[in-house]
């Protein structure tokens, strides 16, 4: 994509769902948005970064009652706790807001309106499962049976993970409801549609003319064989979400008025600006470009609903959209149980948050491969480009030009050739940038760092400052490394935007800007070179995934395996674990406990310290219950313990054992309690 001057650019990044925590997962995203983003400041365009709490669903109306809050409630925490794991990790976008607010309402209900007017809706009759306890209709993923094909049990209501077999809900035998675990009941009702239909061939033009990438365009051209259906944006009450104008107890889909969320948080936006317009970027005619950053799993919705949306609506349709692959840890799938479902915040309880936009960007291309964060890669990388090589030029060079010449730098450069490779590599790395293949930029940067370091290697300053007669060439050696060191720096100022501030703090120059690769520095004071950024010790990565294993074993016994849960992916509630027998279950001693002792631990931010009483012994346990306990509020309480798992060597000492609790974590966690008359020692069977 050309980089023609002054363009004005929207950019979005995929809501994220208000009902758990960000994980690394989800960063890879923002950090490549952020990264372009930055590089679209950098190149002098005008470019706004747009996103925002994806507040409705069925999904977050149950979490929130789980926790006896009211949804607003539950987004609004979840909102600020991802604003805060945003702003760590130098995600920079102009609005982070939600899409529970008045601007998507009313938005909403103009789009909805607007294809209403052209014959868009329509309404067709669903038969669905039923929930006669909760009297709610369940959405598939909240029924589960016997497979209609394959007999297997416990599968949800779309698809069997046993056989792949895919059917709906009704077809499932003996299926209950994940909500209550009543039967569900067949039940039908109006629910409303888009006629996606009218749209095909706006759609497969708009395929033709590079608005996707390839990977995508092909992705799109087997479901415009199949034929492009109806798609259902109506849901019945109870629903978290708008109710649809003039409809009793219809609600959108949460996926109808998601994307129009954008819209709105950019006008909530423009509200507080005095030059930007909302009409400006979103009107049919916009001359203005609109990139929307998603994952690829939901291309679909991007793809196909929101530009036929748009289009239906008088509004413009996207300049394109930039799809990414999924994130994988050490080559597999994220999870629990080896520590490596990491969330933002624990990463950055142990880590530096421009280690992760580093690796990332070294990793990321402009398709939709998925990447893999190899943590022995990850430790390896950052210590030997960002320390070994980057950083290092500054450090090998600075403490001569404060020691000998009073923090100034010379008035000439010694290799004006090697300045002008440095400064002509600009164009190719912002190109590659700009075209999101972060990682030949990477590459191509790191290869300028390599002849800035085997430049300094050459003259040897160590070796010249020894010597009187040559303690003068110094000056003009070190104020060529930095040099490269500067222009290296403005070249990743979009990647590590926290560390290259503090550069531009030690050259004790302004902001660097783009034309500022053009022009070396000179006679310039600086600053005494303070040390830029640590290596990473192996030990804070073990430490990271340990914690991430503990909070597992003691703290979230019911979480979710998807966090991101969504309408049609997963239940707030863990489904229930596979089949075992009766001989599996007796293997598990679990005792009535007497908590004879509870204390904190010191230098453990979740652990609580519990000597509890089993009749015949004390046992010594380290529970993962601070953060919903007090100590003194459990000592000579009764609870339930594992007894005969195997003792764990824990950093803080031997854990004996395991309490058991439920709950999403934070202060949301109980442990059981028995009854009265329960004692020590009592085996639970
Ligand atoms: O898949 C998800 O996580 C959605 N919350 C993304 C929504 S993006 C946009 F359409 F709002
Ligand atoms: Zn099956």
């Amino acid at each position: 994509m050309p980089n023609t001057p002054n363009r004005q650019i929207l950019v979005t990044s995929a809501l994220p769902y208000a009902n758990g925590p960000l994980h690394l997962g989800h960063m890879v995203e923002y950090i490549q948005s952020d990264i372009w983003v930055r590089w679209q400041l950098l190149m002098g365009n005008q470019c706004i970064h747009i996103c925002g709490s994806d507040a409705h669903g069925t999904p977050i109306m149950l979490q929130a009652e789980k926790l006896g809050i009211t949804p607003e409630n539950l987004v609004s925490q979840i909102h600020a706790e991802h604003k805060a794991d945003f702003a760590a990790f130098h995600v920079a976008f102009n609005n982070f807001y939600t899409t529970h607010s008045p601007e998507n309402q009313e938005l909403s209900a103009k789009v909805y309106q607007r294809l209403k007017a052209r014959g868009d809706i329509t309404t067709k009759e669903v038969t669905q499962a039923y929930d006669p306890v909760k009297n709610m209709f369940l959405p598939d993923r909240y029924v589960k049976g016997e497979c209609p094909k394959c007999g297997a049990k416990d599968q949800y209501g779309d698809s069997c993970e046993v056989c792949g077999a895919t059917y709906s809900p009704t077809e499932l035998k003996n299926p209950i409801s994940v909500v209550s675990g009543a039967k569900p009941e067949e039940r039908s009702s109006e629910h409303y549609f888009f006629k996606l239909e009218n749209y095909t061939e706006l759609l497969q033009q708009w395929t033709q003319q590079e608005h996707f990438q390839p990977q995508i365009a092909n992705k799109l051209q087997e479901w415009f064989e199949a034929g492009l259906r109806q798609w259902d944006i109506s849901r019945d009450g109870p629903y978290f979400g708008f109710p649809i104008p003039e409809t009793t107890n219809k609600y959108f889909y949460v996926w109808m008025d998601a994307p129009i969320g954008y819209m709105a948080s950019f006008k909530n936006w423009c509200e507080k600006q005095p030059n930007v317009k909302f009409d400006d970027f979103w009107a049919k005619n916009s001359p203005h470009d609109l990139y929307h950053f998603i994952g690829k799993d939901i291309v679909y919705f991007h793809a196909l609903f929101w530009p036929a949306m748009l289009a239906g609506s008088d509004f413009r349709t996207p300049t394109a959209i930039f799809a990414h692959g999924f994130l994988t840890i050490n080559g597999q799938k994220m999870s629990k149980s080896r520590g490596t479902f990491i969330t933002a915040r624990s990463y950055l309880d142990h880590l530096h948050p421009e280690y992760l936009r580093y690796y990332f960007a070294a990793k990321l291309g402009d398709g939709i491969d998925d990447i893999d964060l190899n943590l022995n890669d990850f430790t390896q990388r950052v210590n030997s480009d960002l320390v070994g090589k980057f950083v290092n030029i500054a450090s090998r060079c600075a403490g001569f030009i404060s020691k000998h010449f009073d923090g100034k730098l010379a008035n000439t450069l010694d290799d004006n050739t090697l300045f002008q490779r440095f400064s002509e590599a600009g164009e190719s790395i912002q190109e590659a940038f700009l075209a999101r293949h972060y990682h030949r930029a990477i590459r191509e940067i790191m290869g300028l760092a390599d002849l800035a370091n085997q430049y300094v290697d050459s003259q040897k300053p160590w070796e010249l400052a020894k010597n009187q007669e040559t303690l003068a060439k110094v000056q003009p050696v070190c104020t060529m490394g930095l040099n490269c060191f500067r222009l290296l720096s403005l070249y990743l100022k979009p990647v590590l935007p926290q560390l290259v501030a503090n550069v531009e703090s030690f050259f004790n120059i302004a902001p660097l800007t783009w034309d500022d690769r053009k022009t070396p520095l000179l006679a310039h004071t600086i600053n005494p070179y303070q040390p830029l950024i640590q290596r990473i010790d192996p030990k804070q990565i073990d430490q990271m995934l340990e914690k991430g294993k503990v909070s597992m074993s003691s703290t979230e016994p019911t979480q979710p395996a998807d966090l991101a849960a969504t309408d049609s992916k997963a239940s707030n509630l863990d489904p229930i674990a596979a089949e075992i027998t009766y001989d599996d279950f007796a293997k598990i001693d679990l005792r009535i406990a007497k908590i004879a002792h509870a204390e904190h631990v010191e230098g453990a931010e979740k652990l609580l310290k519990l000597t509890l009483d089993i009749g015949t012994e004390n046992r010594q346990v380290f529970a993962g219950i601070k953060s919903a306990y007090q100590p003194e509020d459990l000592i000579g309480k009764l609870t339930v313990m594992v007894a005969n798992l195997a003792p764990r060597q824990m950093r803080f000492g031997l854990s004996q054992g395991m309490v058991l609790a439920a709950g999403p974590g934070g202060k949301d966690l109980w442990i059981l309690e028995p009854h009265t008359g329960a004692q020590p020692g009592m085996r639970v069977k």
